[in-house]
């Protein structure tokens, strides 16, 4: 049987920081969003003591933000697509599916092998919803997805991106376009303020990010038609309540190192 000690080391170390903030939101009584399934998940997970350094409220708060803004893209999307297809790209735990996407026609969850299999000891894939093993850098897990109408996928790169070398993003946004031209790009990108504290926690975790954009045209040079794009200081501030430290933020998130900070984009392939 596998375990759900599997000892996770590098990358896929950081999912369990966006795992335990999706159930603390789920605890709260003013949360963004109800996820019983990760919270029935969770008390069987062992969380990583080594995290504790980079875990903290604003944190959770910002994972929490940025997995609800995530949710209002598969949402719109699939108010507008009834045969769509989604694809979680590094989806860790994402219990997405259930909170929002079940009335998908086809929703991928794409990890790496010891990710997904930590997944198969708590989800039930069928024909609807299914697990793939592979690297997103691997141009091969694209023929996992299904024939349909080019607009009606949706690929979701939530946490991932920053993690990979900027050649590397290029590349999987060349494969992408090729592949699949016209459906919906959306992950999210970190900008060069992010090379602070949390950057050499996550580099002394064996996770160090690689990949900093100045901002959103950045992305456009890359190929990426934008749809829209959030700033996540900026979606933080509005539940500033919730941490007294953001009081002074939102005049600063305004300024472009700020805003740029951490950028939830959603872009045309
Ligand atoms: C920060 S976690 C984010 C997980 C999830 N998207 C979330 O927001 O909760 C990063 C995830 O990317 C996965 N990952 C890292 N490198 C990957 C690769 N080359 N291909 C696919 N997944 C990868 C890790 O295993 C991990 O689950």
């Amino acid at each position: 049987m596998p375990s759900t000690n599997l000892p996770l080391s590098g990358v896929p170390r950081t999912m369990l920081m966006t795992t335990r903030a999706r159930v603390e939101e789920h605890q709260r009584d003013d949360g963004l969003f109800r996820d019983p399934t990760i919270a029935e998940w969770w008390p069987t997970l062992q969380w990583d003591e080594a995290l504790d350094s980079m875990y903290n409220p604003i944190a959770q708060l910002t994972w929490a933000v940025r997995a609800y803004l995530f949710d209002q893209i598969v949402q719109r999307h699939l108010g507008t697509y009834t045969d769509a297809t989604v694809v979680e790209l590094g989806a860790g735990l994402s219990t997405r599916y259930y909170r929002v996407g079940q009335s998908c026609h086809r929703w991928i969850e794409l990890d790496l092998p010891e990710v997904t299999e930590l997944r198969r000891y708590f989800d039930h894939e069928s024909d609807r919803h299914r697990f793939v093993s592979a690297s997103a850098l691997d141009p091969s897990w694209m023929d996992t997805v299904p024939d349909g109408l080019p607009a009606s996928r949706l690929i979701i790169a939530e946490g991932l991106l920053m993690y990979f070398e900027k050649a590397q993003v290029q590349a999987l946004i060349a494969h992408l376009k090729q592949r699949f031209p016209g459906a919906t790009l959306a992950f999210d990108a970190v900008g060069g303020v992010t090379h602070g504290q949390g950057s050499k926690q996550l580099a002394r975790l064996g996770a160090p990010l690689k990949w900093f954009v100045k901002n959103e045209a950045d992305v456009v040079a890359m190929g990426l038609r934008l749809m829209e794009v959030r700033s996540l200081l900026q979606e933080n501030c509005r539940y500033r309540d919730r941490i007294g430290i953001f009081r002074w933020v939102p005049w600063f998130s305004q300024l472009p190192p700020l805003r740029n900070a951490g950028l939830v984009i959603e872009a045309r392939l």
